[in-house]
Parts: C-alpha cells; structure tokens; sequence
C-alpha cells in the first residue's frame, strides 16, 4: 500500500489532515476514473459493454461529486470560491478571478462573492434554504 497522497511525515500530520489527503487523493482518482471511461466509452464498438461503462461512468461522477462537497465542507473558503464559478454563465476564467478575489470578505456567507454573475436566479439558495 502506498502512502504517495502524503507531501510530510504523515506521523507529523493530524488526523484531521491526512484524511483531507485522503480525500484529495480520492477526488484525484475520480478524476482519473471519469478520463479513462471517456475514452473507453468513444472507442467501445459493443453496445452492452458500452452501456455498462456508461453506467460505470455516472457512478464516477456521483463518487467524485460526494468527495468534492466532502472537502468544500472542509474547507470553507474553498467552497466560497467555488460559489463564485461553479454553475454559472459566463466567462469561466472572469468568474475564478471574481471569486477568487472576492473569496474571504463576506466572512463566510453563503451566496455568491461580490462580482460573481447571480447564479441562476436564486433557485440555488432556495434549494439550500430547504435542507
Ligand atoms: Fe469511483
């Protein structure tokens, strides 16, 4: 087994810590997991393997998604920063730079940072307000 998400002595590192590692190393192989079905899946000529990779595929996304909002859930800042571009219109890269710039002076409020475009009427925030 190897121990390669570690950049310190994990003995130095809380247990808090490490299982963020974890959890980096684990959204990292998602990642990897969802690149390599994609590619498998455009060049499978049989549809049933096929359509197993497909579903293989959508259990990669559900994987990666629960260990994103684990680690935003984490880290706070991050996922104030991410407010500000995931799933909204607009430029991506004008996004990251409003957000990342913004990230951090709301004190850690919900919404979208300031200069970050509404995201999606506030249909998201309403989802929020019910959980
Ligand atoms: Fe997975």
């Amino acid at each position: 087994m190897g121990f390669d998400q570690y950049h310190e002595p994990p003995e130095e590192l809380s247990s808090q810590t490490r299982t963020f590692a974890r959890m980096c190393a684990n959204l990292t192989e998602e990642a990897e997991a969802i690149g390599w079905y994609e590619q498998r899946i455009s060049v499978e000529a049989d549809d049933a393997a096929r359509a197993i990779m497909e579903d293989s595929l959508g259990e990669e996304y559900k994987h990666f998604s629960m260990e994103l909002e684990y680690l935003f859930r984490a880290k706070p800042l991050w996922r104030e920063t991410a407010r500000g571009i995931l799933f909204q219109s607009g430029d991506i890269v004008v996004n990251g730079e409003a957000s990342e710039a913004a990230a951090g002076e709301s004190g850690g409020a919900s919404g979208p940072p300031a200069g970050a475009p509404d995201p999606s009427l506030g249909i998201g925030s309403l989802k929020e307000n019910t959980q």
